[in-house]
């Protein structure tokens, strides 16, 4: 997956498009590079870089091209090596059309050959490059129709901009299983992968539909679906800020977005929850009817909003009495899966684009199944494609590792666990006003939290010479553990694996000594004492242990080696607590072994290939 954008306007198209890509740079950022044009010229001029978009933007500030038209990209290489020949934008032979693109063309290869048997030349590995020519070949004096023709071709996935200098007055946009937007300015237009790009421009933006086609001009956009029916667009208004998009004053994004966790705790919660225990979602509204003739709930997510599946199937099953499985999205998606009418099926996605999500959920509403979209991003594939949509409303998230909308897809989970509890008339009101009572504090609980973390990056200096480490959890905090590990691995590159306290028995414990320590999650739930029991274990075996423990519980003083602790609460706020105690111990210790914490290694933020 790649960071695309275009712009066609009055202004200088470079620096907006250096601009679009600092903040595409999540998705992608192995190599980087533009194209821009201007009016009457014979040639675009054409800049890349094998390396980050800071480069880019470095070798551009000698050499600043000219021109209102451009593209520019930021590559997660997927087909070919990440060299300058790579780097995208790519053009034809005539070097006429040039292209960015995000996805994967699964026919390239035929196309390749075909095109190569026709007599084009290739420069590059890439399946891009079959676009350009592929248009080129279809070209009979109209961009657009040829365009469209080239489309037709593909399969697989693309979001694409993309010029050509014989009509430069155009800039078109296309769509199909990755993301595209398009912003509307006053006379200028922008065409990129996420609104971050672009909302310091515009706040208005149009989100091209799935297989749309957007044709822009100085008029303005005109979207139609590929084969060119007209196709009314849908314009939002983005409510939140280019500063929400920025650092802030805070040495990473990662440790910008932990610290906005209250409010994004507040803001998933806000409007939905009364002091009952009511729940309300507005764009996922079903009656209590329907909800009471649910059989099972099926969740499907990918890394971390994996771990909140888990985390989901844990307390729908236990609030709600309904049989619930949390699974990973590219294993269920190349299943027969047996669900039916009577199954809710949750897709869980902060980006609302990943790819295995989304054709997992595609799939699990083909057999009849009722879908909704926990996402952060409104008018996401995720959320168009279900039934109705919970958005997590935590605001952008940008570093690469997810942590404030981890916490926002706990409690939306919580918040959709106690709406079916309610619903199916499995829950006491006591129980339900005790349960609000505990979410509603979660904001100021976390608050406290956070005051606590220079205590939980001395715990991390003091842990950072280690090099595996186990973490260990039961019930609720099962799923923290995993999230736990996950995190510390994806952005300190420190080998480390989550397992229930039950199963640390039937091998993990064997990994155990003096120099493999355990972090232990013994927080508020009703098989603490089982996982008290598991820190004695690894302790009698040498392991050193970091126990995550409620404020104020002594019982593990003296056996573990140290207690990091949470504001006490019940059970599920205190999953909360310890998930984000754990994303700052990950975030201290990488940051104490010198880690890029934002843009860790082989990452990207959102993986829209399979
Ligand atoms: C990538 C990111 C993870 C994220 C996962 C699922 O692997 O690096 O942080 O959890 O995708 O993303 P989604 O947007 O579907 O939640």
């Amino acid at each position: 997956m790649c960071g695309i954008i275009g712009y066609l306007g009055t202004r200088e198209a470079a620096p907006v498009l250096m601009d679009g890509l600092r903040r595409l740079e999540y998705r992608g950022y192995d190599s980087a590079g533009v194209a821009v044009v201007s009016p009457g010229a014979e040639v675009a001029s054409v800049v890349k870089c094998a390396a980050r978009v800071e480069q880019l933007i470095e070798q551009l500030r000698t050499d600043m091209p000219a021109g209102s038209l451009g593209v520019g990209h930021t590559r997660w290489a997927t087909h070919g090596k990440p060299t300058v020949l790579n780097a995208h934008p790519h053009t034809d032979c005539g070097r006429r059309i040039t292209v960015v693109h995000n996805g994967i063309i699964e026919n390239f290869r035929e196309l390749r050959e075909e095109l190569e048997g026709a007599g084009h030349e290739f420069l590059s590995d890439t399946d891009t490059e079959v676009v350009p020519h592929l248009i080129e070949h279809h070209y009979r004096g109209d961009f657009v129709a040829a365009t469209r023709h080239a489309l037709g071709r593909l399969r697989g996935a693309y979001a694409l901009v993309m010029f050509s200098l014989d009509e430069p007055e155009l800039l078109v946009g296309a769509r199909l299983n990755a993301p595209l937007v398009v912003g509307l300015g006053e006379g200028e237009y922008f065409i990129a992968s996420d609104i971050a790009a672009i909302v310091a421009y515009t706040k208005k933006v149009l989100v091209l539909g799935e297989g749309e086609m957007v044709v822009v001009t100085s008029l303005g956009p005109v979207v139609t679906s590929l084969d060119g029916i007209p196709v009314e667009p849908r314009v939002l208004h983005v409510d939140w800020d280019v500063s929400q998009a920025e650092r802030s004053g805070y040495p990473h994004f990662m440790l910008k977005e932990i610290h906005e966790t209250p409010e994004a705790a507040a803001n998933a919660l806000r409007g939905r929850l009364d002091r009952q225990g009511h729940v309300e979602f507005t764009e996922f509204e079903m009656d209590d009817e329907r909800l009471r003739s649910l059989e099972e709930v099926r969740l499907l997510g990918m890394g971390t909003s994996l771990h909140a599946a888990l985390a989901g199937e844990h307390v729908i099953e236990d609030w709600a009495g309904l049989a619930a499985r949390a699974q990973d999205s590219s294993e269920f998606r190349y299943r027969r899966p047996v669900l039916g009418g009577n199954a809710l099926v949750v897709a869980i996605t902060q980006s609302g684009e990943t790819a295995d999500t989304i054709v997992a959920l595609r799939a699990a509403r083909a057999t009849g199944a009722l879908g909704v979209a926990v996402t952060n991003v409104v008018g996401s594939t995720a959320a168009r494609d279900a039934d109705g949509a919970i958005y997590l409303q935590a605001g952008p998230e940008i570093g690469v590792a997810s942590t404030k909308t981890f916490v926002a897809h706990l409690v939306s989970l919580y918040l959709l666990a106690l709406r079916l509890a309610t619903a199916r008339r499995r829950m006491s009101p006591e129980r339900c006003e005790e349960l609000a009572a505990e979410l509603r504090s979660l904001p100021d609980a976390v608050r406290h939290l956070l005051a606590g973390e220079p205590e939980i990056a001395r715990l991390a200096h003091r842990y950072a010479g280690y090099r595996n480490f186990m973490y260990v959890g039961r019930g609720l905090a099962y799923p923290v553990a995993l999230e736990g590990a996950l995190k510390l691995k994806e952005i300190s590159y420190v080998h480390a694996e989550g397992t229930s306290g039950g199963e640390l028995k039937h091998g993990p414990i064997a990994l155990l000594d003096a120099e493999f320590p355990v972090v232990a999650v013994c927080t508020a739930s009703p098989v603490r004492e089982k996982t008290v029991g598991n820190v004695h274990e690894v302790v009698a075996r040498g392991a050193p242990v970091l126990a995550v423990v409620s404020e104020g519980d002594r019982s593990l003083e003296g056996v573990a080696s140290d207690l990091l602790e949470i504001p006490r609460t019940g059970e599920a706020a205190s999953a909360v607590l310890a998930s984000v105690a754990l994303q700052l111990f990950a975030y201290h210790l990488a940051v104490e072994l010198g880690r890029d914490v934002d843009r860790p290694r082989n990452l990207a933020k959102s993986v829209t290939v399979e």
